[in-house]
């Protein structure tokens, strides 16, 4: 079985002193980890190369938060996954804030998915819905719309490179997580669609994102349908971020 994914989204933090200390600190809580939780982190863009450089390729991943939907070409201060692919593992795609604050409509999110795959890295899809479409009982009609239009074209023999991402606006930076049968429900659904999609979706990771912390991570871990998590605030503490890893390599003792 695959083992549990943990993501740290670092977002729009860490000076490059606090960025080289966390990755460090990570680093350890992962080589204790011995493999049975697969680990990366997503520092801002400046910071990657030389990360990258410090850690070498095994143990601790590196991902990129974002990249651009276009390729290589006159488009001032875009990062392209072709430039990315030398300092990243994968990269998170479709972010809600990406979506909420940067107006990444559907087809943007899709092309960047698209140039992802181009350069061989593996993409985080990130979908969710916010608390007004969840009270209107909507929340699974709109996961199912922005992954369906993510993944318009995903190439089949290319599963493995996919990990998907459900984090509940609601629930992101808030304090307030999904309980964990709200997240295994809506990663069940989510599941659901994948194996309608593509027959088959074994390959592809799916993560619960949202106030995700060191109190709550074994809750949700537990859960059959949340194969990892997706971690903002908790990630940028060290010892919250290696309780984590550490409580996904107790459950997978069990
Ligand atoms: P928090 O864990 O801070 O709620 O952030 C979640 C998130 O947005 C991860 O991508």
């Amino acid at each position: 079985m695959t083992p549990p994914l943990l993501i740290g989204n670092w977002k729009s933090n860490t000076s490059y002193t606090e960025a080289v200390s966390l990755v460090d600190a990570s680093l350890e809580a992962v080589i204790a980890a011995d493999g049975k939780v697969w680990v990366g982190v997503t520092p801002p863009f400046p910071w990657l190369m030389a990360l990258r450089e410090r850690l070498g390729q095994g143990h601790l991943w590196i991902g990129a938060q974002n990249c651009s939907a276009t390729e290589m070409g006159a488009y001032t201060g875009e990062v392209t996954a072709s430039m990315l692919k030398d300092c990243v593992t994968f990269v998170i795609v479709g972010h809600s804030e990406r979506r909420a604050y940067y107006g990444e409509t559907d087809d943007v999110v899709r092309a960047k998915v698209t140039r992802v795959l181009e350069q061989d890295l593996h993409a985080v899809l990130c979908v969710g819905e916010v608390l007004e479409q969840r009270q209107a009982g909507d929340a699974e009609h709109v996961v199912k719309t922005q992954l369906l239009a993510a993944l318009e074209g995903y190439p089949e023999d290319k599963l493995y490179r996919l990990v998907v991402a459900y984090e509940p606006v609601w629930a992101i930076g808030t304090g307030v997580a999904a309980t964990a049968e709200d997240a295994e429900d809506m990663c069940a659904f989510i599941r659901g669609v994948l194996n309608d999609r593509f027959g088959d979706s074994s390959d592809i990771i799916i993560q619960y994102g949202g106030s995700a912390n060191e109190k709550n991570a074994a809750e949700l871990l537990a859960k059959p349908n949340v194969g990892g998590l997706l971690i903002g605030g908790a990630s940028l503490k060290p010892d919250a971020f290696a309780a984590m890893i550490q409580a996904a390599v107790s459950l997978s003792l069990i």
